[in-house]
């Protein structure tokens, strides 16, 4: 067994025009083939550790010392990776009525939500993602996070996640950050957030 880069759940150019087909080829087929395969070089150095990448990253401590950054780097990087082809989708689609209701509780309405993800999205210097999380006290929060660092191992469910690493928008957007993190917006799959939200709350 090894680590597989799973397909896209939809066409390359089905989130088109706010991420646009060429990123999308680039970003699945070569950025994240890249960090399945370092992955999986990493992991068959350590056959006895398996390939619970999740369960791995939620206890770093774990992870035998000498492959231990670069599972953080491209065991993060498969995940946050394939969970964000999940989080998009061309079609259009809300919160759930119990979702939407945590959101304006936690953050008094959905546009103040949107506000400070988009503030963590566009404050996160350097590469990294912006995240909406369930915390260990089983609350809403947004952070983010360094690189490819999951917050499944600061012990939080993320529920949406944006990679504001540049490889994710400079074709398009250039350095003009702000408008690629507007357009992520428009193709978010609520029925997926509302799905990951039930589970991890
Ligand atoms: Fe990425």
């Amino acid at each position: 067994m090894a680590i597989i880069l799973p397909d896209l759940p939809y066409a390359y150019d089905a989130l088109e025009p706010y991420i646009d087909a060429e990123t999308m080829h680039l970003h699945h087929d070569k950025h994240h083939q890249t960090y399945v395969n370092n992955a999986n070089a990493a992991l068959e150095k350590h056959p006895e550790i398996g390939e619970d990448l999740e369960a791995l990253l939620a206890d770093v401590e774990s992870i035998p010392a000498d492959i231990r950054q670069a599972l953080i780097n491209n065991g993060g990087g498969h995940l946050n990776h394939a969970l964000f082809w999940e989080l998009m989708t061309p079609e259009k689609t809300a919160p759930s009525a119990e979702l939407a209701a945590a959101i304006d509780a936690t953050f008094g309405s959905f546009g103040e939500f949107q506000a400070a993800f988009t503030a963590a999205a566009t404050t996160r210097f350097g590469s990294g993602w912006a995240w909406l999380v369930v915390n260990k006290e089983g609350k809403l929060e947004v952070t983010s996070t360094a690189n490819q660092d999951t917050p499944i191992s600061e012990g939080k469910k993320p529920i949406l996640g944006l990679d504001v690493w540049e490889h994710a928008y400079y074709v398009k957007y250039r350095n003009v950050r702000p408008d690629y993190i507007k357009a992520f917006f428009s193709v978010i799959n609520w029925n997926k957030v509302d799905e990951l939200y039930a589970v991890a709350k």
